[in-house]
């Protein structure tokens, strides 16, 4: 488990896997249907998954902890801040965004993950050719989303799905399957890293 309050400065994530394989960082990861599907199919990459709600957080946990995932380490906190924090540049492989909170009601919508110099940072931290995936059933928060990233420098639209993430199919998260099962659309959209150069230094 990652402790920010252990931390004071961007992060090493050799130190911290043992190993210097790709790092890919699911934000929300929920109860962790994505983040464990992905750990074990691919061994050799190792995965970060953020999730701020304890309730969540202590499931993700109890079940990495029972398949003995090595490739796997765990942040209980606001993913916003530990990627605008302690995210070194350029070292991250892809980040996976499914089903962020939409937040609704208008005056909630400060609380969005996607605002301000958030997309800067993940084209920052993301290294070059890595990737953002996203995915949501809310309509108008993906347009904004996709209008954010679409303008952020270092970042371009893909025209499909990261390949490892199109290899493991569908139904691969917890809202997926509910809303699918519900019979809602799905909206998703995936970025890659440009060499276009980084629009911000870290904080
Ligand atoms: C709608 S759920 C989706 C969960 C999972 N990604 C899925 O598709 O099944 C959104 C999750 O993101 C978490 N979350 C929202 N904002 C977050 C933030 N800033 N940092 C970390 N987790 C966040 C919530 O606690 C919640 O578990």
């Amino acid at each position: 488990m990652i402790q920010i309050s252990a931390l004071d400065g961007p992060f090493d994530w050799v130190a911290l896997f043992g190993n210097a394989s790709p790092v890919e960082v699911e934000i929300g990861c929920g109860k962790g249907r994505f983040l464990i599907a992905s750990a074990m199919q691919y061994p050799d990459v190792n995965y970060v998954g953020i999730e701020r709600a304890v309730r969540y957080f202590r499931i993700v946990k109890e079940r990495v902890a029972r398949r003995a995932l090595t490739n796997v380490r765990l942040l209980c906190d606001d993913a916003g801040y530990f990627v605008r924090k302690f995210i070194p540049d350029g070292s991250i492989g892809a980040y996976h965004v499914y089903f962020p909170d939409p937040w609704p009601k208008k005056r909630h919508r400060k609380r969005r993950l996607f605002q301000g110099d958030f997309p800067a940072h993940l084209a920052r931290t993301l290294c070059a050719e890595g990737t953002i995936d996203l995915a949501t059933d809310y309509e108008e928060y993906f347009s904004e989303i996709v209008s954010l990233l679409d303008a952020c420098p270092g970042l371009r639209r893909m025209s499909g799905l990261p390949d490892r993430v199109r290899l493991l199919g569908t139904g691969v998260t917890n809202f997926e399957v509910k809303y699918t099962a519900e019979g809602r659309l799905i909206y998703r959209a995936a970025f890659r890293k440009t060499d276009d150069g980084f629009p911000l230094a870290q904080e």
